[in-house]
């Protein structure tokens, strides 16, 4: 038996002498080393010899066992490390070939400049409503009624308003102003939020409107809000986003919604203040609609007029970015025209 494990071992290793790959190490080791390897057969029929001669061949056959593995594995790493090296040669990947061309994308002016906007009011300490309380299909309640709108003010009128077939009250919303109910409903002042989105209007489309555009709505309703502070928060914000040398006036309007009513211009980018084609001769543009918070409006959403005021703001988010960059044509936003759109 000795001599047989000496022969194993012998041709275990001159086979060892002739492999080439890793895969031929394994068929080896398979072959000498497994459960059913040649080794293992003999170490298999020690039951039949005597005692001594058990432990004599028995560590014989554990010693070549572990002999043989280490030789194999030494094999094995030098095998695994030229084919790996191989391999990385093979598959060396060109870094210096040009890579494909994917064109950039931008952020779109309005959102872009929404989101200013949006920063700016946050600063001032607004936030920003849960979409869900702002939805661009609104029921007319929403829209008006509870605006304090009168049931037959001209605004509801199938030329302004773009009535759905959902329902005969269901509207794609005219204003944010909405947003202002939605806001108070169920819930105890101090309230201080802003909202923005998507407005449309049945217009029929030229360089100054669009049949929908942006709005930016703000609502705070306290203790004790007065018009001073209306007129701070805004004149703030205008410094703010046109930096402070842009002149603004207020002047006095009308909303069904806010009692006193505001809306506020600002001096006419395009021909600094002397009248042009853009303001229509008057030096001037109107970038937002604003006041105190119609009583009736409080009342309605179950907030005691007596007890709290509050003030409220709808902002034209084109007009603002059209003031600001001196852009002469709504359409130019919605037209998809790259060489707009990549200006910014
Ligand atoms: N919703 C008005 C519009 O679309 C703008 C506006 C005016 C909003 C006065 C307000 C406000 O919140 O107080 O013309």
């Amino acid at each position: 038996m000795k001599e047989q494990l000496e022969k194993i071992y012998k041709s275990a290793c001159e086979e060892l002498k002739n492999v080439n790959s890793t895969s031929e190490i394994d068929e080896l080791r398979n072959k000498y080393l497994s459960r059913k390897g040649e080794l293992n057969e003999i170490k298999k029929n020690l039951k039949n010899l005597s005692d001594e001669d058990k432990r004599i061949i028995g560590s014989l056959a554990n010693e070549i066992s572990e002999k043989l593995s280490n030789e194999l594995k030494i094999k094995f790493d030098e095998f695994y490390t030229k084919e790996l090296n191989e391999k990385l040669v093979k598959d060396r990947i060109d870094i210096t070939l040009p890579g494909k061309f994917t064109r950039e994308g931008k952020v779109h002016p309005i959102t872009s400049t929404t989101d200013e906007i949006v920063s700016i009011l946050q600063g001032l300490g607004f936030s920003v409503v849960p979409a869900i309380h702002s939805p661009e299909v609104e029921t007319e309640y929403y829209n008006f009624d509870m605006l304090n709108f009168p049931p037959d003010h001209p605004a509801k009128d199938m030329q302004d308003t773009f009535y759905t077939t959902v329902a005969p009250n269901v509207i794609l919303r005219s204003q944010t102003s909405g947003a202002q109910i939605h806001a108070m409903e169920g819930k105890n002042p101090p309230i201080r939020v802003i909202s923005p989105g998507r407005v449309y209007r049945n217009e029929e489309v030229n360089a100054r409107k669009n049949n929908f555009f942006h709005q930016i709505e703000g609502l705070y309703v306290d203790k004790g809000v007065t018009f001073g502070d209306l007129k701070g928060v805004l004149n703030e914000f205008i410094r703010i986003y046109f930096g402070s040398s842009r002149p603004t006036r207020f002047r006095s309007s009308y909303f069904p919604f806010t009692e006193p009513s505001a809306e506020v211009d600002v001096q006419c980018i395009m021909c600094e203040g002397k009248g042009c084609r853009t303001c229509s001769g008057t030096g001037w543009l109107e970038v937002l609609g604003a006041g105190m918070v119609d009583p009736n409006v409080l009342k309605g959403v179950g907030i005691d007029p007596d007890v709290y005021s509050g003030f409220a703001f709808g902002m034209g988010v084109e007009r603002l970015a059209m003031l600001k960059y001196a852009i002469d044509d709504i359409r130019l936003f919605f037209n998809d025209d790259e060489r707009f759109l990549n200006q910014f």
